[in-house]
């Protein structure tokens, strides 16, 4: 444990010598190494640092609360939330293809975190941008930074050289295991610290077809109690992750009470894994299977069926999209 509190101490002193009196901007995504790096940077220099989030409205239940209200409890961050939802929504509309949607998703993030970026510049001397690179990410980008940049942006781009920032990167000698360590002893929320991995486009990849603000709500529901169930179970260490896929444009027969029904099915796909290259399907228990499944049939009205994938990775992957 000291070992972990040195490390905070030790890149508390070097971000206050980097950063001086200067002021600095975080993107937080939700997951755990952008809430990591931020919340060493603001223990360094308090409110010089602003924090920025970008409800994109692909995000699931409770997500931005989790940013804004626990986050911010536990930080005392200053924290920017930006409401593109509508935004998003509209540059998806009719869009089925999975790396089209991948490319406009990252697309519309960009533009609408340099806008925050602007502003920000614009009230004041910001001329630092932290980021969550960690040593694995140095190392598989050759010592630069660009594969970190383009991961903190959903995979799709660096930052545009014209804002001109300098980089602070206080994970960048850090294993995922250490971040996390870090983070708890930050007092940041398990439900942060042990966050299992989302995609950056989040539930757009989960919509397998045209991507509503409809089809979102009947996604985030059965995702919701999915991971309920799981977190009650005890089972979130166990899985890596398990998406919950709704297919849209199928529709299936069911019957509820006197009357037929014509729903949608909702993927199931729990999965186990190391590094996410390769991945084994999770072998659940049945009751747990059995909750899920009657809870989204019973509680999410569109949905009349809920299916198991056991295919493993390779050669599915862990997305449906
Ligand atoms: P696949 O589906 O390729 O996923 O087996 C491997 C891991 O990557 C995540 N994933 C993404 N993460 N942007 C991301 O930031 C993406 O476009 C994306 N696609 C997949 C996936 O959730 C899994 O953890």
């Amino acid at each position: 444990r000291w070992t972990i509190a040195s490390i905070v101490d030790e890149q508390v002193e070097r971000i206050r010598e980097q950063i001086g009196d200067g002021r600095a901007i975080c993107g937080l995504s939700g997951g755990v190494d952008s809430a990591v790096a931020a919340a060493l940077v603001q223990r360094a220099i308090g409110d010089r640092l602003t924090c920025v989030f970008v409800d994109h409205g692909l995000l699931r239940a409770g997500e931005r609360g989790q940013v804004e209200r626990d986050y911010v409890a536990a930080t005392g961050v200053k924290l920017v939330t930006v409401d593109a939802r509508d935004r998003f929504l509209s540059a998806l509309a009719d869009v089925t293809d999975p790396e089209h949607k991948r490319k406009i998703i990252g697309r519309e993030f960009i533009r609408v975190f340099e806008a925050a970026e602007r502003d920000l510049k614009a009230q004041g001397d910001y001329r630092f941008l932290v980021q969550g690179t960690l040593y694995p990410d140095v190392v598989e980008s050759g010592g630069g930074t660009g594969a970190a940049n383009i991961k903190s942006h959903h995979n799709v781009g660096g930052l545009p050289d014209d804002l001109a920032f300098e980089l602070v990167e206080p994970l960048r000698d850090l294993f995922k295991d250490e971040v996390r360590r870090v983070g708890l002893e930050l007092g940041l929320p398990e439900t942060i610290v042990h966050r299992q991995p989302f995609p950056g486009p989040g539930l757009g990849i989960r919509i397998i077809g045209a991507v509503t603000a409809e089809r979102l709500e009947i996604l985030r529901a059965a995702d919701a109690i999915a991971r309920e169930e799981l977190t009650a179970a005890g089972l979130d260490r166990d899985i890596w992750q398990c998406p919950v896929v709704l297919l849209a444009d199928v529709h299936s027969v069911g019957v509820q009470g006197d009357f037929r029904t014509y729903g949608h099915p909702v993927v199931l796909r729990p999965v186990s894994s190391e590094d996410a290259m390769t991945a084994d399907w999770t072998r659940l228990p049945y009751d747990v299977l059995e909750r899920i499944s009657t809870r989204i049939t019973n509680e999410v009205a569109e949905v009349n069926r809920v299916v198991l994938d056991v295919t493993s990775k390779p050669p599915g992957t862990i997305e449906w999209e």
